[in-house]
């Protein structure tokens, strides 16, 4: 291992947040509605994990649960498995496509919850109602998702819409002007690690012919989630068009 896997996943949070002005929050509120679900003990899967923040949130908050976490990109769950080894014993990795239902066969048990972040709007509006049936597929009941992205305003919430892209603005010039690496930069300094470089082309192959979805408003969230199987939907966590969208099953 040549690569300082902790140290990159830091940059990662910091350059995240450049993008998303109360990640921490955001995180800290889906942490608490899982203890208030489910208390201390339980297992749960980190869809699209990236290089592990929210399953090292996880980990860290709650020192008796499991995590199964799954992503694509090789190379983020490369530095995902060195910057959470301390923690083996307690989280699985898993390369898999999260819009795929084969993706969940490697998870054993019955989670109680399933939580990702920042990752969905990857997927297709028609990708995300089926990946919503697969969750709820996997769940018992009262078991939990929550999915914490931007849902945008569309045009019927102009003034929202606005003030949504201008803070996104300020929030990314006040992080550049502070030296956060972009996402561009963050995956130059991450890619100066052999053994990540020599992954770099394996991710750009996976990801070459996605198309780039629309966004999806909240609304759009909570009707999918009722149409998969979810029993009870809310937002436990709002600001401007960033959310923490929950399901129950
Ligand atoms: C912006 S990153 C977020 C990573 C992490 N969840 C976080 O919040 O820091 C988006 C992640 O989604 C993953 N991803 C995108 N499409 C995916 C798919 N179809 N299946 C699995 N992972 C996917 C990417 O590889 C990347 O790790």
């Amino acid at each position: 291992m040549t690569f300082p896997a902790r140290e990159l996943l830091k940059n990662w949070d910091e350059q995240q947040s450049a993008y998303i002005a109360y990640r921490e929050e955001r995180y800290n509120a889906a942490l608490d509605v899982l203890a208030m679900s489910w208390g201390k003990e339980f297992h749960v899967v980190d869809l699209a994990c990236g290089p592990g923040s929210f399953s090292k949130r996880l980990l860290e908050r709650f020192p008796a649960v499991n995590v199964t976490a799954i992503d694509l990109d090789p190379l983020l769950l490369a530095l995902a498995k060195e910057a959470l080894s301390e923690y083996q014993d307690r989280i699985q990795f898993f390369s898999g496509d999260i819009a795929a239902a084969e993706c969940f066969s490697v998870i054993t048990g019955k989670p109680q919850a399933v939580v990702s972040s920042t990752a969905i709007h990857w997927l297709l509006p028609e990708q995300q109602v089926a990946l919503y049936r697969n969750i709820s597929n996997l769940l018992d009941e009262g078991g939990l998702f929550m999915n914490a992205d931007h849902q945008r305003f569309d045009n019927r919430h102009p003034r929202q819409k606005q003030i949504a892209q201008r803070h996104d603005e300020d929030t990314q010039r006040n992080a550049w002007t502070a030296g956060v690496q972009d996402w561009d930069r963050w995956f130059d300094t991450a890619t100066r690690y052999p053994e990540l470089a020599e992954l770099l082309d394996a991710r750009a192959a996976i990801f070459a012919d996605r198309p780039t979805p629309l966004p999806t408003t909240v609304e759009f969230q909570l009707a999918a989630l009722r149409q998969a199987g979810f029993a009870e939907t809310g937002t436990v966590w709002q600001f401007l068009d960033d959310y923490v969208v929950a399901g129950w099953k």
